[in-house]
């Protein structure tokens, strides 16, 4: 029963707490990769036969996009850790708003429906707290492939001209290497009439498990997890069973959790070459890096500032600016991290900042001061990873810290904290 303080401090939110000073040992399992897993999921709807996905993690994100895949008549069987999807009796291509509006990646329906039926019609993702997110480099990508596209009342309609309902191939350059543009040009492109070449790609390797996935259904993709890419449109896809790679953002959360607790742990089942720059940036800052075929294992040294520039993939992950930052903030010497990949990622300075971390934010720069020991405190993360950043902090600061955002964080990570747990966290969800 929540106590008189809590009721008159307002709405009692679901949080952590979390008993710092943690010393962490053993094994960590990393769960499959939510950004490949969504992508995947909407993959389903270019083929009548079933796609079996395994290692896809329990996440809300994931539920979400089974209940709009569901919506549109996709069958869906569910079991821990595997999906299988077919969306033979397909309804219809529009998806619910009130489903879509939560789930930005929801907009990764519209190239698959439109190369499949030649009609889509979805919900423009807005922005979020980190940036605008627009999708103009999608919608580029589409109409270049032929669709018609119009976007009035914050919905995004697309339909193929003509009797056949075919898209055509384009040679496609994208002004930025967007994931979610380069994703939705391939799923459109892979049953269009012709080759398509897509330049300036992402080639993050949420991409590659795409195009992976895709040729194993029969596409004809070559040139994916580089700059160009090039799709020879085919007939027909089938169905087929595929392992979604591991979490590598997740896979770094804990090797920092292992650095800002200055403990040594081992990540298993992730791919280590899809952390190259994280890795190099620990070992920058005082940490040895053992790897084997499909773990790593971190002993942190004394920890040292770094320089830290977010870049598109093989570049630093966007995706683990705030949870460095929070290792930098208790690193002996300055640091300075520069986001360049969204133009308002730094809403967790703040929130270090109350567990006296000393940052100064210049633009889309942070000029870190590292101390010797963050203190525990109450803080709220603003979004999945800023929510990450605040637990690892948690974890190493001098006392018991509340940290509310769940929300956010059980979005991309699966029972985060019982996984920390397990190695020694000494953290408690609480209602
Ligand atoms: C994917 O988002 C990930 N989400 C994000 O992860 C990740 O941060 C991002 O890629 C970058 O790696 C999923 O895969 C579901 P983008 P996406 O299009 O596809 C700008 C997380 O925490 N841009 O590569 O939306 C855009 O504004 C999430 O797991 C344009 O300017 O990323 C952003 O600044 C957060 N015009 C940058 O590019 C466009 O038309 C990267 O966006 C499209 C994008």
């Amino acid at each position: 029963m929540p106590n008189a303080a809590t009721i008159s401090k307002g709405i009692l939110k679901p949080h952590f707490e979390i008993k710092g000073l943690s010393n962490l040992s053993g094994d960590v399992e990393v769960s499959g990769a939510k950004n490949s897993a969504l992508v995947l999921m909407t993959a389903s709807l270019l083929t009548e036969e079933v796609i079996s996905l395994n290692n896809v993690p329990e996440l809300t994100d994931i539920k979400g996009m089974g209940e709009i895949l569901l919506a549109m008549g996709v069958e869906l069987r569910q079991s821990p850790s595997s999906l299988e999807l077919c969306a033979k009796n397909l309804k219809n291509s529009e998806p619910p708003y009130e489903l879509v509006n939560g789930l930005r990646a929801s907009f990764f329906c519209i190239g698959p429906l439109l190369g499949k039926l030649g009609q889509a019609k979805i919900p423009l993702p807005g922005g979020c707290r980190i940036g605008a997110r627009p999708v103009i480099e999608h919608i580029k990508g589409l109409k270049a492939l032929g669709a018609i596209v119009t976007v009035e009342h914050g919905v995004v309609s697309a339909s193929v001209p003509g009797t056949a309902k075919k898209l055509r191939g384009s040679a496609i350059v994208l002004d930025c290497p967007s994931v979610g543009a380069t994703e939705t040009i391939l799923m459109a492109a892979v049953l269009a009439s012709g080759k398509t070449t897509i330049e300036n790609a992402a080639q993050e390797p949420e991409v590659q498990d795409l195009a992976n996935m895709l040729n194993k259904m029969g596409a004809s993709i070559s040139g994916a997890g580089g700059p160009t890419i090039t799709i020879n449109g085919v007939e027909k896809l089938n169905g087929c069973s595929y392992n979604v790679i591991p979490d590598r953002i997740e896979a770094g959360t804990f090797l920092i959790a292992a650095a800002i607790t200055r403990s040594t742990l081992r990540i298993k089942s992730v791919f280590p070459d899809h952390l190259s720059s994280v890795l190099q940036k620990l070992r920058d800052c005082g940490c040895a890096i053992e790897i084997d075929e499909d773990s790593i294992t971190i002993i942190p040294g004394d920890i040292n500032g770094v320089d830290i520039t977010t870049q598109p993939f093989p570049g630093f992950p966007t995706d683990l600016q705030a949870p460095f930052m929070a290792l930098l903030a208790t690193a002996k010497g300055t640091s300075v991290v520069t986001e360049k990949i969204y133009e308002n990622r730094m809403q967790h300075v703040a929130e270090l900042q109350r567990m006296g971390a000393s940052i100064r934010v210049q633009g889309n720069s942070a000029v870190i001061e590292g101390i010797p020991q963050l203190s525990a405190a109450p803080v709220t993360g603003g979004d999945l990873r800023s929510t990450a950043a605040m637990v690892l902090a948690g974890l190493a600061a001098k006392g018991t810290s509340k940290v509310e955002g769940l929300n956010h964080l059980d979005r991309g990570y699966a029972e985060l904290e019982v996984k920390l747990n397990s190695v020694g966290g000494q953290i408690q969800r609480l209602p």
